[in-house]
Order: structure tokens, then C-alpha cells, then sequence
């Protein structure tokens, strides 16, 4: 077997930045409020004509760029989101035609929050299976296309952005494990009603507001406490390390208080926690590689670290990481 990691990193954000106080002139809600129940000062949203696959398509140029591979090197896209451009085709395809890589594989993998995860599981087995040299993995979200300026109880959490990384045969990084699970009987915890099969699009799923993102936060959130140490008690175990050999974590940005009692449990202090969800909320699966790049970028996460990585989102979905970097 081929030992793969990550090969380059990179992220996007959109310009327009949407503050709590732009969000108390929306909905019945305050700065206060937003900040000390979730952590979240402010957000992303991407301009109207900017969609998923042009925010994914300039992340995935920037990890071109930070490792220094040529993009006719790629020879296959993945591409997490639950917010694709169209419903169908896939964003993977809109992205590829954006880089100019025609011919190439493509295609989405949709797990919400733990997108970026699975999809990083799945490059890593197939480039540990020498299928593929270079895969491109890139998480994109445009949630506030989905978010119901009516609900305040979802419509301050989230927001828009993407991350990338490309994966490989590496002499020094190693994604050394990676640990996947899904529970497909709490589904009504956290979807979106309409536009699919079950509930196509009618003037009545219109009118009820069916389009838009649901959410049982509570629920979510007991889910949220109870699977994401586990899974990443599963993950270090599977890569044969400690807590203490972690040198940083990043977790799905959702909210800080899940953040904080989980890096606790693990005694990991804020120096190890890389959170960025005061400036970005949660943008799904985006939320890791995003944080990720920008860690590359500003020098705090540096060749050699290890990082343990842990996501959980709708579905249910969850999956933990260990990766040298
Ligand atoms: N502003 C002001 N008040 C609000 C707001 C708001 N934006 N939103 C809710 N409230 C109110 C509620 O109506 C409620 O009022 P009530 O008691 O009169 O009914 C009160 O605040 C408390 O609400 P709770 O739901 O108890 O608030 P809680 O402290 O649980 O925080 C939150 C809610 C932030 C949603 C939290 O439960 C959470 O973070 N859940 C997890 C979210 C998550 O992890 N999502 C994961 C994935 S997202 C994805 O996959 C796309």
C-alpha cells in the first residue's frame, strides 16, 4: 500500500462579511445571544452570483499553489457539499470545467458536516491503492442558499466558504487514520424537507418554508457532546497515538461550547484548539479544511504536526481523523 497524505492546502471565503448586529436587523436576535450561546461573532455569505463550485474551484487553486503541483497533475476531484450549484449535476463537475481539467474524474460525496472526512477517507484509500496520484479534495458550502431568514434559530449558526487539499504519496505526511459512522434513523434531526424525491418542489413547499435547513439544535447538540470524542478516541487508537501526541485539533466549528468541553475532556488547551468559528460560524463540511489552510498558511500548523480532526453533522453523520501533516 502507498502511504498518502496531504500534499497542499487551501481555502476560500467570500467577501461580504455579515456581522450578529447585521443579523439583529433580520430576525429577533442579539449579538449577545449569538456570541455566548454559540461563539460566533460573524460569518460569510457568498455574493449572489458566486456559488459553490467558484468558491471550491479557488480553494482548491490555493492548495495547487501551497504544494506546488501542477493542476494537469490532478487526476481526480471529490468534492463534499450539500449545497451543489444544481441539484443535479455534481459540484466535483462544475469545479473541473472551472479549472480547466477536462477529462478528469468527478464527483460529490454528500455527508453534510462530516463531508470533508469521509471524503478525505475515501482519496486516502484510493491513493493508497495507487488508482490515483493526486486527488483533489475540496469542501464548499453556500448555506445561507438554504437558510430561512425567518428561523433564528438556524439562520445566525451558519455560513458560506471552502477548503481544500490535495492527497498523495508523501514521504512525510500520512493520513494515518480515519474512522467513519453514520445513524440514518435521526434524519429529522437536522434536513431539508423539500426538493428532493419525497417533497418536490410545489408552490405549497414553497410557501411552508420547506427549502430551507431545519433543526433540532438540542438534539444535535447531545449527539454532537456524546459521538465526536468517541469517534476520536477511535481515530487515535486506530493511528496508534495518544492525546498527548496530538499537536493540534480541529473541530467541526458549530459551536464553541461543543468545542471547548470536548478539548477538555482530552486536556487540549486553546493553544492546541484551532477555531475560527468566531469569524466564520459553521460552514458544514467546509469547516475543517478551511481552518486547516489557514493554520498552514499563517504558520501555525507546520510540516511534522500531528492533528486529530473530528466532525458531526446531519444524517446523523460523524468521523474522526489523525493526520501528519
Ligand atoms: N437569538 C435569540 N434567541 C434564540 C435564538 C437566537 N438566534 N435562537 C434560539 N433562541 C432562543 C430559543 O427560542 C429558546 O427560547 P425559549 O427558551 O423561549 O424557547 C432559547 O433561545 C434557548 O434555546 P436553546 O435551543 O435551548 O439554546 P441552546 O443553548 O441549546 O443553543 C444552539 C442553541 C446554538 C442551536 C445549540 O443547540 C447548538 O449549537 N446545537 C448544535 C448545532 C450543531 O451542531 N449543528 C451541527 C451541524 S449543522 C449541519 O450539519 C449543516
Amino acid at each position: 500500500m502507498i502511504k498518502a497524505g496531504i500534499l497542499g492546502t487551501g481555502f476560500y471565503m467570500p467577501d461580504r462579511i455579515v456581522t450578529n448586529a447585521d443579523m439583529e436587523k433580520i430576525v429577533d436576535t442579539t449579538d449577545e445571544w449569538i456570541r455566548t450561546r454559540t461563539g460566533i461573532t460573524e460569518r460569510r455569505f457568498a455574493a449572489e452570483n458566486e456559488f459553490v463550485s467558484d468558491m471550491g474551484a479557488r480553494a482548491a487553486e490555493m492548495a495547487l499553489k501551497n504544494g506546488a503541483i501542477k493542476k494537469e497533475e490532478i487526476d481526480l476531484i471529490i468534492t463534499a457539499t450539500v449545497t451543489s450549484d444544481y441539484p443535479l449535476p455534481s459540484a466535483a463537475v462544475l469545479i473541473q470545467d472551472k479549472l480547466g481539467l477536462n477529462g478528469v474524474p468527478a464527483f460529490d460525496i454528500s455527508a453534510a458536516c462530516s463531508g470533508f472526512v469521509y471524503a478525505i477517507g475515501i482519496a486516502r484509500d484510493m491513493a493508497a491503492c495507487g488508482s490515483y496520484k493526486k486527488i483533489l479534495v475540496i469542501a464548499a458550502e453556500k448555506l445561507s442558499s438554504i437558510l430561512d431568514m425567518q428561523d433564528r434559530n438556524t439562520c445566525v449558526l451558519l455560513g458560506d466558504g471552502a477548503g481544500a487539499v490535495i492527497i498523495g504519496e508523501s514521504a512525510s505526511s500520512e493520513i494515518m487514520s480515519v474512522v467513519l459512522h453514520a445513524e440514518g434513523s435521526k434524519v429529522k434531526m437536522l434536513y431539508q424537507p423539500a426538493g428532493g424525491s419525497a417533497m418536490p418542489a410545489t408552490a405549497d413547499t414553497v410557501n411552508q418554508r420547506l427549502h430551507y435547513l431545519k433543526m433540532d439544535g438540542k438534539e444535535i447538540y447531545k449527539q454532537a457532546i456524546d459521538k465526536m470524542p468517541a469517534v476520536l478516541e477511535e481515530s487515535m487508537k486506530k493511528a496508534g497515538v495518544e492525546s498527548g501526541d496530538i499537536n493540534f485539533v480541529i473541530f467541526h466549528q458549530a459551536n464553541i461550547r461543543i468545542i471547548n468541553f470536548i478539548a477538555e475532556k482530552f486536556g487540549w488547551s486553546n493553544e492546541k484548539n484551532i477555531i475560527n468559528i468566531q469569524k466564520y460560524g459553521n460552514t458544514s463540511a467546509a469547516t475543517i479544511p478551511i481552518a486547516l489552510a489557514e493554520a498552514v498558511k499563517n504558520g501555525r500548523i507546520k510540516k511534522g504536526d500531528v492533528i486529530a480532526i473530528s466532525a458531526f453533522g446531519a444524517g446523523l453523520t460523524w468521523g474522526g481523523a489523525v493526520i501528519k501533516i
